[in-house]
């Protein structure tokens, strides 16, 4: 979702915030801004609809000189993608420009009032009405750039991140957050500004990262002042950004997202680095050992997540029965939030989240700690909003993911659940030596694996070309690899836009095989598992409507090949841990289609990398 990224220093803004805006275009966006104060204390705006390359050439032979500046991509709310509602927005006067991200839910309350005093509006977003409150503000109390922002920003309700530059204040940037991320870089006479910390890592590794309703005073040659909308000072730590900007690179990959797939067995290892011991038989994560008492004694485990999070959730959910035995609710955190759910001192929530920035999440953990309960998050975006919330967590380590469409975070995910099932397990003595042992074994062949599975790109890639044309998918599968399925499903639809769903295979019957004629193709996990006969058996059923069937099955399973249509062969591993092996060729063909229809796949339309808004 929307992006910002500032700058205030002794270089030239614009190269460094368009390149920024570029690091943020994996958020999703729909238009494009940039403004910018010259040395003669012009302020200069320039818009588009469309990507930030059709920003550059629209500002190609423009001013765009200036060392303070602020750019925008727009993910639109209210108000459609177009150079009007393009941010950054401007006050009547021309003196104030701003930037925000986040959805401002009084706007239309606000708007009325302004307009009545003789203001008016251009833009049909909600984001307009704080620019022009900051000027109404700043003329009605004669007051600074700081309290006119501090007093606009108390009477407002939403979400926010926002900048602002003004012509009378051309040494300043003010910033602010609530509920949307935001990050301050510090460098040599130089300071940044942006949604997370992609745009700055390659000028400074130190950073802040704004708490909610902390405003940033950001002076030329000053440090940095951080106040609160009550008025009082904060002091922050500086942090180190662990981020090498190779990791926000292709590599050579023709998408972040092939790139990402491919990353999954180096991923994996990172994330049982020193967690996974397999010499001494053991897993350690330190937030169980830290908080054993509170976790071994959990009455229930409440999952929350949205997406492919809530999926990995999902195969949380069968690892923790089976070996912890707590039961485990697995919950969609925008309907949690809403609901007046049951939670007590005797839960567990385990919020899962990429980019640790999902609105949803981050409102339904704060409902759920607000009721008594320990919140354990498992999220890959270091210092992001959600880590912050939780009382206790572990990161996934799986490095930065910019395709859209997550793939890396999800297994990473997986392995973190899978780690936590085996240390909670063996805490409260619920699962067997044999399982223990055999699991810590297995997940430390999981990256071998992986490989093996990646070899068959090539196979998949013409696969893939076979089922351009289709309009439906059916994913099916049954146990662990029922995640799989829906996983599957959601990976197809959001990058090739072909329609597609995800059902627990026996389900199938219950509806959707009405669906099935010669022309729909039905993807089956069926690999050889506990439920292995029973899958066969679905698949009969789908074989005898004429479906077409792709099936991913055991190495050396010979078997299926008078059934399926095709056959994907990926090695054997445990039952708990097959969704490492088999979502990898359901993400390869997802992509590979996608490919073939000619589909944006790293940002694919109306989709959102960091959904910050509800
Ligand atoms: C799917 C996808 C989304 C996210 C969802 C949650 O490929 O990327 O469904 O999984 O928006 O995002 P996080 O995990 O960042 O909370």
């Amino acid at each position: 979702m929307c992006g910002i990224v500032g700058y205030i220093g002794n270089k030239n803004a614009y190269p460094i915030l368009i390149k920024g805006l570029k690091r943020l275009e994996y958020r999703g966006y729909d238009s494009a801004g940039v403004a910018l104060l010259n040395s003669k204390n012009e302020l200069n705006i320039y818009k588009t609809k469309g990507k930030v390359s059709d920003l550059e050439n629209f500002v190609a032979d423009k001013d765009c000189s200036g060392t303070v500046g602020i750019a925008h991509t727009r993910w639109a709310t209210h108000g459609e993608p177009n150079k009007i509602n393009a941010h950054p927005h401007c006050s009547n006067s021309k003196n104030i420009a701003l930037i925000h991200n986040g959805i401002i839910e009084n706007y239309a309350d606000l708007k009325e009032k302004l307009i009545q005093k003789g203001i008016e509006f251009k833009s049909d977003t909600d984001t307009e009405i704080i620019v022009h409150l900051i000027e109404y503000l700043l003329q009605k109390h004669n007051t600074n750039l700081l309290s006119a922002v501090q007093l606009a920003l108390s009477s407002v309700v939403g979400a926010y991140a926002i900048a602002v530059l003004d012509k009378n204040n051309p040494d300043t940037i003010i910033a602010a957050r609530k509920s949307s991320p935001l990050v301050v870089g510090i460098g040599e006479d130089e300071f940044f500004i942006a949604s997370d910390a992609s745009p700055i890592v390659e000028y400074t590794k130190k950073v802040i990262y704004l708490d909610n309703e902390e405003i940033a005073c950001i002076r030329r040659g000053e440090e940095i002042k951080f106040i609160n909308l009550k008025n009082i000072e904060v002091q922050h730590e500086i942090q180190e950004v662990l981020l090498d900007i190779g990791q926000l690179e292709k590599g050579g990959y023709a998408h972040f997202m092939l790139k990402e797939i491919f990353e999954q067995p180096a991923c994996i290892n990172n994330c049982m680095k020193g967690r996974v011991n397999v010499a001494h038989d053991n897993i350690k994560l330190s937030a169980v050992i830290d908080y054993q008492e509170k976790l071994v004694n959990a009455k229930r485990i409440i999952i929350l997540a949205c997406g492919t999070s809530w999926h990995s959730g999902l195969i949380g959910k069968y690892l923790l029965e089976t070996y912890c035995q707590i039961p485990v609710e697995v919950e969609y955190a925008s309907e949690f939030r809403y609901r007046n759910s049951v939670v007590g001192e005797n839960d567990v929530v385990i919020a899962i989240s990429q980019s640790g920035e999902t609105a949803d999440t981050l409102a339904a953990i704060e409902l759920a700690k607000a009721k008594g309960a320990f919140i354990f998050g498992i999220c890959n975006a270091v210092g992001s909003s959600i880590p912050r919330a939780t009382h206790t967590g572990a990161y996934i380590h799986v490095g930065p993911e910019i395709g859209v469409a997550s793939t890396k975070a999800f297994s990473g995910q997986v392995t973190v659940l899978a780690m936590l099932a085996m240390a909670l397990g063996r805490s409260k003595n619920t699962i067997s030596e044999k399982d223990y042992f055999e699991i810590i074994q297995e997940l430390a062949n999981i990256p071998q694996k992986m490989e093996k599975v990646l070899q068959l790109n090539e196979e998949i890639a013409d696969l893939a070309k076979i089922f351009t044309y289709a309009k439906n998918f059916i994913y099916l599968g049954r146990g662990y690899c029922f995640p799989v399925a829906l996983e599957g499903a959601l990976k197809l639809k959001e990058i090739s836009y072909i329609h597609a769903e995800g059902y627990p295979a026996a389900e199938m019957k219950h509806g959707p095989i009405a669906l099935i004629d010669d022309e729909m193709p039905v993807v089956f996990i069926a690999t050889n598992n506990a439920l292995y006969e029973k899958v066969v058996s679905n698949m009969q059923e789908v074989k005898a409507r004429k479906g077409r069937i792709i099936a991913i099955i055991s190495e050396g399973d010979t078997k299926l090949n008078d059934i399926a249509d095709f056959c994907i062969e990926v090695p054997q591993t445990l039952e708990c841990l097959e969704p490492l092996i088999t979502t990898i060729p359901l993400q390869l063909m997802a992509y590979h289609i996608a490919v073939c229809k000619g589909k944006n796949v790293d940002q694919p339309r109306n989709l959102a990398k960091s959904v910050t808004v509800e």
